[in-house]
């Protein structure tokens, strides 16, 4: 993992494809001193997504790539990456799998946070599943990126009660708010051993 040494922050992208409420958090945490993070381009899979406007209200570098030719697409992506020297890719609601060869080129370098408590439901759909199965507890996850759907090094998570009235979209508002916390502790858990 890259250290953050001296006065310079670590230079961050981060991917989103929707509403961009972790990127929200993620914005305010990189302003206080604290952070050893400086988040200096979104990319965003859909250009309709509404964090655009953050990195807009915020004047942060950004760019939609709709991965239609993925391949051609990564390739420009890392390009502009190593150009710019970011050194740390967070993923927040980001919505298109990186192939391997991607992963393999930011190695150890690539975070992500998933809406649930790890390794238990993957994928999508999973506070549908989570209620479906009758689980006491959710939760949310963050972790390294690694070929495998996530399924990398889990870095912190936070659990939570599942109520008795609780619906996926309940659940998931309820989620979202300590995933908003739970991110940049995360980051601040990886660099304070550097
Ligand atoms: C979050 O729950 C994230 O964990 C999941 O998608 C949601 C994105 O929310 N992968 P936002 O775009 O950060 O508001």
């Amino acid at each position: 993992m890259v250290k953050s040494t001296g006065p310079n922050k670590i230079k961050t992208a981060v991917f989103i494809s929707g509403t961009g409420s972790n990127l929200k958090s993620l914005i305010k945490f990189s302003k206080s001193k604290k952070s050893p993070i400086d988040i200096i381009f979104v990319l965003s899979s859909n250009s309709k997504a509404k964090g655009l406007n953050l990195a807009k209200k915020y004047n942060i570098k950004n760019k939609t790539f709709i991965f239609k030719r993925k391949k051609i697409d990564e390739l420009k992506i890392l390009e502009y990456l190593k150009k710019h020297q970011i050194n740390l890719i967070c993923l927040a609601g980001f919505m298109k799998i990186l192939s391997k060869d991607f992963i393999e080129n930011f190695k150890g370098k690539i975070l992500n946070i998933h809406p649930s408590l790890l390794p238990k439901y993957k994928g999508l759909n999973t506070h549908d599943r989570v209620i479906a199965n009758n689980e006491k507890f959710s939760g949310c996850t963050v972790h390294f990126v690694n070929s495998k759907l996530d399924a990398g090094k889990i870095i912190l998570q936070k659990k939570i009660r599942i109520f008795k009235n609780d619906t996926p979209i309940k659940l998931a508002n309820r989620i979202l708010k300590h995933e908003h916390v739970l991110y940049p502790k995360a980051i601040i858990k990886i660099f304070s051993n550097s």
